[in-house]
């Protein structure tokens, strides 16, 4: 049994009782992870957990979604325990929820209510507010009615933050409104992101993103391999906007890596959809970094959740690495075999060997021509020179005759330049 209360720096947390509930068909070790899950998601939204119930139901309860028993337990051990909100680790209906308020005289937040809730807190661009906004508006959109007028609005907390709030007492067609308006910026503001994408895709350079389920040490990849200054934090969904970052790799090759949002189980399916264009920026990518914490009990759990919504954004398909983190948490990578790339982000170890492998991988995409390039063209001898990997130079009378390693996109582009080699190769020099 876990103790209780589970750790919170902020003294003046909300107090938390997690319920827990085991349906019919899950295993118990599903529910158990999925619990504890809860607890983290409680944790990374500022609130104090003091205490966890679950319950095995073999019947979902119409009107309170567990037992009528059971709510009055729900009821005591609150009052026990002092706290001021029931999470639950499933969606209710509407009229669960009220129900259940009623009965236990506390708020009462759902699992997707209490992920709108950590969103809403991390959202930082004018984008990730407005996708949280989107999908706290889709879930509002079926729970208008009178929701906590019974409670005579408790004060904050879950479930309560973020643009949502001020739309409980408003009726649905407003809030239908207001979401196609939204849907609309938000379109304006991805268009605006796709000149970005595209902006950046004419940057003759192989993009690598980094996927894994949430907390599995995404930001702090990131962090160490670029110095890129992504936040961190032990908390779940410490990353809502996609950050983009240049890396040079062994062999003097650079790639734009990127971040992107965690992966969890049970993703709220309006977070999903108001989500897509950062995950979109996972579409454009020529290589996907997996990652995955080697520590966590439920790691082979996490890694199907993770290929499942790989899967559902059709990416599967995609080159993917698997990269095991936090070997340090492990003695050092006792389970991993001899290819398996395991590293530690926090520590800053096995870094060479992935940037090694990540060379390995992304080397068949780049090919080596031999150019001539006019003396005029000195756009593209400097675009050469920042993007490409000279292997070879000489300035002749006609131009510059070089030989180059581009990114495979860009080989089209320089057909015209192309020339044959140079046999003997008198004067060249090699360039760094
Ligand atoms: P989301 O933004 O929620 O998707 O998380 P993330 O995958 O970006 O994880 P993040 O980098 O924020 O790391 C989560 C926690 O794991 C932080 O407390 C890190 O310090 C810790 N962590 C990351 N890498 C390692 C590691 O190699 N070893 C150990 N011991 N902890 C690590």
């Amino acid at each position: 049994m876990k103790a209780y209360p589970s750790y919170q720096k902020n003294k003046n947390a909300e107090k938390v009782l997690l319920i827990g509930v085991r349906l019919p068909g899950y295993a118990r070790k599903e529910a158990e992870e999925s619990l504890e899950e809860l607890e983290q998601l409680a944790i990374t939204a500022g609130a104090a957990v003091q205490g966890a119930l679950s319950q095995e139901i073999h019947r979902i309860d119409p009107a309170y979604f567990v037992g009528s028993g059971k709510v009055e337990e729900i009821a005591a051990k609150a009052k026990e325990l002092k706290c001021v909100t029931v999470l639950f680790d499933e969606d209710l209906s509407p009229s669960q929820n009220r129900n259940l308020e009623e009965a236990i005289k506390i708020k009462v937040v759902d699992r997707t209510g209490l992920i709108l809730d950590i969103f809403a807190q991390r959202a930082k661009s004018r984008e990730g507010k407005l996708q949280v906004e989107l999908a706290q508006d889709l879930y509002l959109q079926s729970r208008l009615v009178g929701q906590w007028g019974h409670l005579s609005r408790q004060t904050g907390g879950i479930g309560t933050r973020g643009p949502g709030e001020t739309q409980l007492e408003v009726d649905r067609r407003l809030v239908k409104d207001k979401i196609t308006r939204i849907k609309r910026e938000l379109q304006r503001v991805a268009s605006a992101r796709e000149i970005h994408r595209s902006r950046r895709s004419e940057v003759p350079i192989p993009t690598v993103s980094l996927v894994g389920y949430t907390n599995s040490g995404k930001s702090t990849l990131m962090n160490a391999l670029t110095q890129a200054g992504v936040l961190m934090e032990d908390k779940l969904f410490a990353t809502l906007d996609p950050t983009v970052r240049r890396l040079k790799l062994p062999s003097g090759r650079e790639v734009l890596l990127s971040d992107t949002v965690g992966f969890i189980r049970k993703l709220p399916h309006a977070l999903v959809e108001s989500f897509k264009a950062t995950f979109e920026e996972i579409q454009g990518a020529d290589l996907l970094i997996h990652l995955m914490d080697i520590s966590h009990p439920s790691r082979q759990l996490q890694k199907t959740k993770v290929l499942e919504v790989l899967k559902d954004l059709k990416l599967d398909q995609k080159a993917i690495l698997e990269v095991y983190n936090k070997i340090d948490l492990m003695g050092y990578g006792l389970e991993l075999n001899k290819n398996d790339i395991g590293v530690s982000a926090l520590r800053q170890e096995g870094l060479d060997k992935l940037l090694h492998k990540l060379d390995q991988l992304l080397s068949k995409g780049f090919k080596s021509l031999t150019l001539k390039i006019p003396h005029q063209e000195g756009g593209l001898l400097s675009f050469l020179h920042r993007y490409g990997r000279i292997l070879k130079k000489e300035y002749q009378d006609d131009g510059v005759f070089m030989e180059v390693e581009v990114f495979q996109k860009f080989v089209k582009g320089l057909a015209k330049f192309k020339v044959k080699k140079q046999k003997g190769d008198p004067k060249i020099s090699l360039c760094a």
